[in-house]
């Protein structure tokens, strides 16, 4: 890790860690607000939507593809040249590897070539601190990251100093939602589709489990709730349009529910590390979700904390947030070596931005199994 002297600037961000090929350039002024310049993205639902899910061979090649033009793009529409760029920031995972390391390797030949800083991103970070760039929140405040590869609670405490109070003990949120389309039947990616399904459902006709409900941990259980689904689908089989869209509906209404009671116990988990929080933040796919979104309004107006959900595109994988990652980073004068290796698993609470170069920056291993899973061969979009 390289220190330089503290400044703000422009930042080009790749992102490249599963099914979406993203660039974007990110300026911030002196304050140290931050500007998307231009948000360049392409997404490959359509070429994995055949496999029911991502499948990382496909995804290698297809970032490999479009790279290039992606990021030629990106400046183009900031109407900017290399040369006006600060640093080069990626995603250096966690995610498919093969993917990770299309993105980082373009933008360690683009700071090669241009003698410019560069700056390895956690990609968990950067969807971490992405309120800062929408909504100026300040630290410390709650993360609630709910998506297709993640669902955790995180102290964000300041750049580098995350805690993760909780998270998923088997699937992911957006995972569930994936998979409980796909047994419906219904298509890729299945969580938009099970909300327009549970519109017309009745969400009280199936008794649906609540795992881990109750619990003062505030971690995540979802693949029991998943066999349920599939227990009373095989039950109540064949199934009708109605039996579709009840089913839709009573899973929906078990997610709200455990995401409710999950977030009250990372809010009391939060006070333990971090006091009270400025904010309660929810990114990821997930939170595009209108139930989810309104069941988190009203627990933000009880609690007196603010909501800040940032704007789909900027929640889901994007370059402008792995972009801001590196601002903030570079304002902290942190930046990385072009050894910086690409990870498959790379857990939030072991990144640092410690100032001068910490030798506790270095990788560590961990297995859990949503961690497993960063590393896996199917990750939901
Ligand atoms: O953050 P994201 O775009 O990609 C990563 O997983 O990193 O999240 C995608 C996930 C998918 O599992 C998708 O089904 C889910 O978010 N999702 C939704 C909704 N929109 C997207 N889940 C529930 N309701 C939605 N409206
Ligand atoms: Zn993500």
């Amino acid at each position: 890790m390289r220190v330089l002297a503290g400044s703000s600037g422009r930042v080009l961000g790749i992102e490249s860690t599963c099914d979406e090929t993203a660039a974007a350039v990110v300026e911030a002024d002196a304050s140290g607000r931050g500007y998307i310049l231009s948000n360049a993205i392409l997404s490959q639902i359509a070429q994995h939507a055949a496999y029911g899910g991502v499948v990382p061979e496909l995804a290698a090649r297809a970032h490999v593809e479009v790279i290039d033009h992606i990021v030629a793009r990106a400046l183009n529409e900031a109407g900017l040249k290399l040369a006006d760029i600060d640093a080069v920031a990626a995603a250096a995972g966690p995610g498919l590897i093969g993917g990770v390391i299309v993105g980082l390797t373009t933008a360690k030949a683009l700071a090669l070539v241009t003698g410019k800083p560069f700056i390895a991103i956690n990609h968990l970070e950067a969807h971490a601190l992405t309120p800062r760039l929408t909504d100026n929140v300040d630290f410390p405040y709650l993360l609630l990251l709910v998506s297709g590869g993640h669902t955790q609670l995180v102290a964000v405490r300041g750049v580098g100093d995350y805690v993760r109070l909780g998270s998923t003990i088997d699937d992911a949120i957006g995972e569930a939602f994936d998979k409980t389309a796909k047994m419906l039947g219904l298509p890729y990616p299945g969580g938009p589709e099970v909300e327009k399904q549970a519109l017309k459902g009745d969400g009280d006709r199936f008794a649906l489990p609540r795992p881990l409900k109750g619990r003062a941990a505030p971690d995540f259980s979802l693949s029991g709730l998943k066999t349920a689904v599939r227990i009373e689908g095989e039950r109540v089989s064949p199934l009708s349009a109605t039996d579709i869209a009840d089913l839709c509906a009573s899973f929906q209404a078990a997610i709200v529910d455990i995401i409710i009671d999950r977030t009250r116990a990372g809010l009391r988990a939060f006070e333990g590390v971090a006091g009270r929080p400025n904010a309660l933040v929810v990114a990821g796919g997930v939170a595009a979700n209108g139930a989810i979104r309104a069941a988190l309004h009203q627990l933000a107006t009880e609690t007196g904390i603010k909501l800040v959900t940032p704007p789909p595109a900027l929640c889901t994988d994007n370059g402008a947030m792995i972009a801001w990652a590196g601002l903030e980073r570079l304002r902290l004068g942190v930046t990385d070596d072009l050894s910086a290796p690409a990870r498959a698993r790379w857990p939030l609470d072991s990144v640092k931005a410690d100032l001068p170069a910490d030798p506790t920056f270095a990788p560590t291993d961990d297995e859990s199994p949503e961690a497993a899973r960063d590393a896996g061969k199917e990750l939901p979009a």
